[in-house]
């Protein structure tokens, strides 16, 4: 994870600098002018690699692999196909209803979670951990603050809860049984997947894989199950002990499922 400045348009408004000096701010990252720099030649004056920029009320992150902002992505056409009742995989790997609490412990540009929050609606919760602060930033000010897109969306997105921490850190300081699920998608398989939304941040967030003692702390926080999305043939599943695989004949991502019932039989 390379290091981070902030910075804004060439002719901010007052909002974006007051954006800009927030951002600055809360991820601790020094904040530069602007001085009518492209990108290439900030980097190199300041030694960093990544550029946050507050432009027109929004944040924008430059990486060396390109550039990424807030956008909910496919939650929208997932979210639309499960009010046409139609299967989301996520959702039926995870049983997950109304009322109920969902830990997603790799939150990335929370699409997952938005599908998630407008599941388990108004009376549910989820918490969505990243480890990347950056990423955390972008994320919980784009949920915040989406205008655009259709209302039963908009409603959904702030009730997301961002945590900035590495999601072992996070599961340690949880009671036993406090989420319904707890949910894992990790970042190394996004190399063989170049056309992720997920690509520009390669830099920016955790790539290291899954183990058993991140699998062992989330069973002991779920209450009914643990889930990890992964390659559909990956050998992840049955190294971690997900006994279930949903969705992924026709798709290349699966659905790994450890159920606490099934596990105390
Ligand atoms: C593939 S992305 C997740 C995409 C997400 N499901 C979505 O819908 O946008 C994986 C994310 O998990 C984060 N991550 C990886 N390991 C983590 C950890 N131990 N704690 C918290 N976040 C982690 C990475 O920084 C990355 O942003």
């Amino acid at each position: 994870m390379g290091r981070t400045i902030v910075t804004t348009s060439h002719k901010p408004d007052n909002e974006s600098v007051e954006i800009a000096r927030q951002a600055a701010e809360i991820l601790q990252a020094e904040l530069v002018e602007r001085d009518r720099l492209p990108f290439t030649r900030l980097r190199e004056k300041y030694n960093a690699e990544n550029v946050l920029v507050a432009a027109r009320g929004q944040i924008t992150i430059h990486t060396p692999s390109g550039e990424c902002f807030f956008h909910p992505s496919m939650s929208v056409p997932r979210v639309k196909a499960i009010r046409q009742g139609r299967t989301d995989h996520m959702v039926e790997a995870m049983a997950l209803k109304t009322g109920d609490y969902m830990l997603d412990c790799t939150l990335g540009l929370g699409a997952d979670s938005v599908v998630a929050a407008f599941v388990v609606g108004e009376s549910g919760k989820v918490v969505g951990v990243e480890a990347a602060a950056e990423l955390a930033y972008l994320v919980k000010c784009g949920l915040a603050g989406y205008r655009e897109g259709p209302k039963f969306l908009r409603e959904v997105m702030p009730r997301i809860e961002v945590v900035h921490d590495n999601c072992e850190q996070y599961l340690l300081a949880q009671p036993e049984n406090s989420f319904d699920i707890v949910y894992f998608d990790p970042m190394f398989r996004y190399s063989r997947r170049k056309s992720s939304s997920m690509e520009p941040l390669r830099g920016l967030v955790k790539p290291d894989p899954l183990n058993s003692r991140l699998i062992k702390e989330a069973f002991r926080v779920a209450k009914r199950r643990v889930v990890m999305k992964e390659n559909s043939f990956s050998k992840e599943f049955a190294e971690l002990g997900f006994t279930r695989v949903i969705g992924g004949r026709y798709s290349p991502v699966a659905f790994g499922v450890i159920d606490k019932q099934e596990a105390a039989r």
